[in-house]
């Protein structure tokens, strides 16, 4: 059992793990088609200001919380006051239901590499994806496998796992990301999708989007969970927490915005919607690349990053149930890690099957993978943020000097977190419900 809280090993570190945890399928494959469906350019302007004004309050806080109390979720809340134990387990059941659809997703990613890798590359992809798919064995083992592969990285611990798996994948996930934008930016369709996604046209200006921006932007940054609370807990004392928060939204947005920058000139090159939804990662894109030369090596460059990306934010999602576990089980990490992969493994078995077998197995009208996306991103993100910012906002004396100074700014962010931002999310909840 650890009796020690772990410590990154540098400043560095910490960055590039929040930043590992941030960066993930949100952004390279949720936010060119949510900016695709939500009229480009004007969506990129609403989401950077919120990111920059709204969500910094509640990733501040999240950091707050973990530098000062240097706990696990569960224990943080309970040291605020034992009665809020329960908001500490409403992250972790939140954060051990995102990997179970999260990590189907990374299942087919595996599928798509081993094509790519073997050359056994299909004609129609919209027909591939549906038959692979709806499958039972292949993409449930697979779900399995890409839990299995992440699950390594918490079990051998905060320095030599989680830190060494995203100081090596992070650096080699930029580097092919840009050379895949580059690459974009040579291709015919490069002017009109820059424009696309630079040039405002306001009369798409709506409040569904406003909500669709600011949801992407709480899922983005891994809010509302935990994850970031439990990487603040094993930062150095004298990290600075708004400069972390900036640096983390600033990395965060440049990938994103280099995503469609990857992605758009490809879709305008060869006339695919920009909104084709789910199906723009593993229908057009792979589709797009068999037309080019190298097929085979873009499309293998495009889902190894892809992979890069999930694993590392898989990873912080596994460590906050991890650690939890740890410290409110009193189990050894080794076995705190078992029991993750376990629950885990457990739903996201149907989950992988709502694409075959249990299609037509609804609750709430949902299959079982569309009820935990939707109840996750939707309702248990933006709650739990608003309660993160109530209790850090209203019961813990002097948060905000602590967490953001005083002077000017500390005192804008404090009525921020303490009116403004959960005014915002009451709004939100209220619209996503
Ligand atoms: N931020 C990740 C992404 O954009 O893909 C998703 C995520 C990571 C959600 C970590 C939750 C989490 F705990």
């Amino acid at each position: 059992m650890e009796n020690n809280r772990p410590e990154w090993s540098s400043h560095l570190s910490f960055i590039v793990a929040t930043v590992g945890s941030a960066v993930g399928l949100g952004n390279i494959w949720r936010f060119p088609y949510i900016m695709g469906k939500n009229g480009g350019a004007v969506f990129l302007i609403t989401y950077i200001l919120l990111i920059a004004f709204i969500c910094i309050i509640p990733l501040c806080s999240e950091l707050g919380l973990g530098k000062l109390y240097k706990k696990d979720v569960i224990n943080t809340f309970k040291s605020i006051k034992p009665k809020y134990a329960w908001i500490g387990w409403l992250c972790i059941i939140t954060v051990t239901l995102i990997p179970c659809f999260y990590f189907v997703v990374g299942g087919w990613i595996l599928n798509y590499i081993w094509v790519f890798l073997t050359g056994n590359t299909a004609h129609n992809y919209a027909d591939y994806f549906n038959s692979f798919s709806s499958q039972i064995y292949m993409p449930c083992f697979l779900t399995i496998l890409f839990l299995l592969m992440t699950a390594i990285f918490p079990f051998r611990g905060v320095n030599s796992g989680i830190e060494k798996a995203n100081n090596l994948m992070m650096p080699l996930f930029v580097i092919m990301l840009l050379i895949l934008a580059g690459f974009a930016l040579t291709l015919p369709g490069a002017k009109e999708g820059l424009a696309f996604m630079f040039k405002p046209d306001f009369s798409q200006f709506n409040k569904t989007m406003i909500l669709t921006a600011l949801g992407q932007a709480l899922f983005t940054l891994s809010i509302g969970m935990g994850t970031i609370l439990t990487y603040g807990s094993y930062m150095k004392e004298n990290t600075n927490i708004v400069k972390s928060a900036y640096t983390l939204i600033l990395c965060d947005t440049f990938i994103a915005v280099s995503a469609g920058i990857m992605i758009f000139p490809i879709v305008f090159s060869f006339g695919t919607e920009p909104s084709a939804g789910v199906s723009l990662a593993f229908i057009s894109m792979p589709q797009m690349f068999a037309q080019l030369p190298c097929a085979s090596l873009f499309g293998l460059i495009f889902f190894v990053l892809l992979f890069f990306a999930s694993i590392t934010s898989g990873i912080s999602m596994l460590e906050t149930t991890v650690s939890a576990f740890i410290d409110n089980l009193k189990i050894s990490r080794k076995k705190a890690t078992v029991l993750t992969v376990f629950i885990i493994s457990l739903i996201s078995i149907p989950a992988s099957l709502s694409f075959g077998v249990l299609k037509y197995f609804k609750i709430f009208d949902k299959t079982v993978f569309d009820l935990l996306d939707y109840s996750t991103s939707n309702i248990f993100l933006p709650f739990n943020t608003l309660i993160i910012c109530l209790i850090t906002g209203w019961c813990i004396p002097q948060f905000w000097k602590k967490v953001f100074g005083e002077g000017f700014i500390g005192g804008l962010f404090n009525i921020l977190l303490k009116f403004i931002v959960p005014i915002i999310l009451i709004f939100v909840l209220i619209t996503g419900i």
